[in-house]
């Protein structure tokens, strides 16, 4: 970790040393179970993933049918999305979150281990873009890392402060315990989801 050039996760460079050298302790290698169960549960969603990383989940959405589209602003992390999801990739693009825009309007976006990649100063940017990303009644569905570290990322949040961060803009209709994490969430990720209020 020591001798990693870029230090400011702000910028893509910082992904593109982290992808390039495989340094990718977040990357669970395949779908999570909560969003295995939520997609076989639901109607197609017009769905966004934002900071996809690796976007395994962009496999499993596209083959179920569901019009998806994952980002991400690193170029080595759009690689290594577009070789893992194979005849999906041109559903991978290099693009900021924050500059973004949909081409029709978005029903769905999957949070995992983008929240927490953002120092702390950042979310209430990341809450307010994904409230106007997200029309009423739209999900915010996915894997919220609960912890107080200082250090990051991952920047763990505590509960309080996520509902304080979103409880303006987005209700919580579902909140479970994760059994199948990996490592450096263990015991520290809930599968939550949430709906934009009107
Ligand atoms: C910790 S990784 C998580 C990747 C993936 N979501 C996963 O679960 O494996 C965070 C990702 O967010 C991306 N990212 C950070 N800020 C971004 C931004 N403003 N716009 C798009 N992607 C961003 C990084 O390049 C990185 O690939």
């Amino acid at each position: 970790m020591a001798d990693f050039q870029q230090r400011d996760p702000l910028s893509p460079a910082f992904w593109d040393e982290r992808f390039a050298r495989s340094f990718t302790p977040w990357d669970r290698g395949g779908v999570p179970l909560a969003l295995r169960d939520f997609v076989a549960a639901s109607a197609p969603l017009v769905t966004l993933i934002p900071g996809c990383g690796s976007a395994y989940e962009l496999a499993l959405l596209a083959e179920a049918g569901w019009d998806a589209t994952a980002i991400d602003f690193s170029p080595q992390a759009v690689q290594a999305g577009k070789r893992a999801v194979g005849g999906h990739a041109e559903r991978v693009v290099e693009a900021d979150f924050f500059a973004w825009q949909p081409a029709r309007p978005l029903q769905l976006i999957y949070e995992r281990a983008f929240l927490c990649a953002m120092p702390r100063a950042m979310w209430p940017r990341v809450a307010a873009r994904w409230a106007a990303l997200l029309p009423a009644g739209a999900l915010l569905a996915g894997y919220f890392f609960f912890d107080d570290a200082p250090k990051g990322p991952p920047f763990g949040i505590a509960r309080e402060q996520l509902d304080a961060l979103l409880q303006q803009d987005f209700e919580c209709i579902t909140d479970q315990p994760v059994g199948d994490s990996i490592p450096v969430f263990d015991g520290k990720e809930r599968w939550m989801v949430w709906r934009r209020r009107a």
